[in-house]
């Protein structure tokens, strides 16, 4: 059991929480509405939680937005997913200093759009202005995890080529700082709603000793009740990392 307790005497929320924000399209397929309207939804569902992990004290929110994989989907769905993001970082370019929320991007911006990349970098220079302290929301856009790690194994080599690194010097530390998650801890907890027990490409690196929580509810249905559930789960497990008792 996680024994660390805050100053309410309830029990602490893991440091980090990593959702992959999946069921939109079914969400909005019940409903007989087109999948853009589950991903409309669905990045509602993110300000509200984002806003609840804040307010209970978790400090990093690592979300799944688009993956690697996400772009074989129709061009109108990705479309309107990136058209979603810009939206999303309109507005917090106008909230997160007020707010006091960070946000960081992993993945691969090179095929992102010029406007959605200008975006996050003055998200970023926003975010370098906030205290080291705040909150912080991880985007992962056009993420995989085996292209972070191919993405940190070219830069390292090419450190070693360059003659500022030598083989020896790689060690777990060192490589997790050649990854998009540099000096951000990994998740305590990852959760998966719509069904789905899957990893999907997600955080492969930082997942190592994760605990993963699973539930049927589809993203855009996911409520604060539902992440005090997967936390309240988090608090039962009893983690080992490999040690015994
Ligand atoms: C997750 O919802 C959002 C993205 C992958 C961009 P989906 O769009 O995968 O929804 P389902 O899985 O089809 O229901
Ligand atoms: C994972 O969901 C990616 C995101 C939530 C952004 P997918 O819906 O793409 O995953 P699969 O295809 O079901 O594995
Ligand atoms: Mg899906």
């Amino acid at each position: 059991m996680a024994e660390n307790k805050n100053g309410t005497g309830r029990l602490a929320p893991p440091r980090h929480i990593a959702i992959i924000m999946d069921g939109n399209g079914r969400w909005a397929k019940k409903r007989g509405l087109p999948r853009t309207a589950g991903h409309k939804e669905g990045a509602e569902t993110f300000r509200r939680i984002a806003t609840y992990c804040k307010d209970i004290g978790v400090k990093y929110l690592t979300v799944y937005a688009f993956s690697t994989e996400n772009w074989k989907r129709s061009e109108t769905e990705v479309a309107a997913i990136m058209a979603l993001l810009k939206k999303y970082l309109l507005e917090a370019v106008d909230t997160m200093e007020r707010d006091h929320i960070r946000l960081h991007f992993f993945g691969d911006m090179t095929p992102i759009s010029p406007e959605l990349r200008r975006l996050a970098r003055e998200t970023d220079e926003i975010t370098e202005h906030l205290s080291k302290d705040d909150f912080q929301a991880n985007v992962c856009l056009n993420y995989g995890g085996r292209d972070e790690i191919l993405r940190a194994a070219r830069r390292f080599a090419a450190d070693c080529a360059a003659g500022r690194r030598s083989p020896e010097d790689l060690s777990e530390a060192v490589f997790s700082d050649y990854l998009d998650s540099a000096g951000i801890p990994d998740p305590e907890l990852i959760i998966r709603p719509s069904g789905e027990q899957r990893i999907s490409n997600f955080l492969l690196w930082q997942c190592a000793y994760s605990e993963f929580y699973y539930t049927d509810t589809l993203w855009p249905d996911f409520d604060q009740a539902e992440l005090d559930r997967a936390i309240a789960a988090y608090h039962r497990r009893d983690r080992r990392f490999g040690n015994a008792k």
